[in-house]
């Protein structure tokens, strides 16, 4: 009797490196919730990132590095229960890494003990200690590179980086040294399409990029972004807006509010009714009260 085990579906690591070898770019988009991780997984999307975004996106900060751990693991949980093939990585917040080795190895397994396969810290050369350290735990974990939204203060806003060929330069010695570290894979945020490809054909890395062109392994987008319903000033020119869910909700709450107020909800289709008998029964039991009130 053979004992055949039907081959895992599950996207993994090695799942994204056979895609690089077949030249086949990975879908990558935020997730913060179990309803968007259930359809993004169902949609076929590759990876599902847990984005320290969700300070913005979900929590309505004005940047990503007011959000916790603790907000972060819940966002989190949520995601890794709806996604069933989709890869989850999780973002690790401002200050859960940056301290020292071991607050970057219990935040990294915090998150692999709440279902991701893998975490994604920002920096370069400067982070790569922790990120040795992180892979030395056996945590497969990734770089972020460009604009790295956590150090907004140091790149003075959101502005686009690697413009220059000292710059391009610099991010390179900076993927190179997460590879040395034991990462896994970058992204590359906002940067010219000309510098993600420079950086792409000198490393092994997965080279991932949001706003970094078509020369990567694959596209990450903020689900919020695509979807139209991100609240906010920040519009970058990298965004292609695919529904208005965000007009689509206000209208349909303004029409529910209307109708509650012109007595057209509920409808007798949504009320629920007692059997003829047990009508007649209550209205029998209810005249006295009604005699009493008049
Ligand atoms: O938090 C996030 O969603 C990210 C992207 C902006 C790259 O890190």
């Amino acid at each position: 009797m053979s004992h055949v085990i039907a081959p895992s579906r599950r996207v993994t690591t090695a799942t994204l490196r056979a895609l690089r070898q077949r030249r086949e770019p990975a879908v990558w988009i935020t997730a913060y919730d179990y309803p968007t991780a259930v359809f993004a997984d169902h949609a076929g999307a590759d990876v599902l990132l847990v984005g320290d975004s969700a300070a913005m996106t979900m929590l309505g900060h004005e940047s990503t590095t007011s959000i916790t751990m603790d907000e972060m693991l819940v966002f989190t949980r949520a995601v890794c229960r709806g996604a069933k093939r989709a890869l989850v990585v999780g973002d690790m917040p401002f200050l859960s890494y940056q301290p020292s080795n071991a607050r970057a190895i219990l935040s990294a397994g915090a998150f692999i003990t709440a279902g991701c396969s893998a975490v994604k810290c920002e920096g370069g050369r400067r982070v790569a200690p922790r990120v040795r350290a992180i892979a030395d735990a056996g945590i497969a974990v990734m770089g972020h590179l460009g604009l790295t939204p956590q150090s907004l203060g140091q790149l003075g806003g959101f502005r686009v980086q690697g413009k220059t060929l000292a710059a391009a330069e610099q991010l390179l010695d900076d993927a190179l040294a997460l590879q040395e570290a034991g990462a896994f894979a970058v992204l590359l945020e906002a940067i010219p399409a000309e510098t993600a490809e420079f950086v792409r054909e000198r490393v092994d890395l997965l080279v991932y990029g949001i706003g970094a062109g078509p020369h990567v392994d694959g596209q990450l987008v903020i689900v919020h972004d695509v979807l139209g319903s991100f609240i906010g000033d920040i519009a970058p020119r990298f965004v292609r807006r695919y529904a208005e869910i965000g007009a689509t909700t206000e209208q349909a709450i303004r029409a529910y509010a209307a109708d509650v107020r012109a007595g057209r909800f509920p409808a007798p289709e949504h009320c629920y009714q007692m059997d003829d008998a047990d009508a007649a029964e209550l209205r029998a039991a209810s005249r006295p009260l009604i005699e009493v009130a008049s």
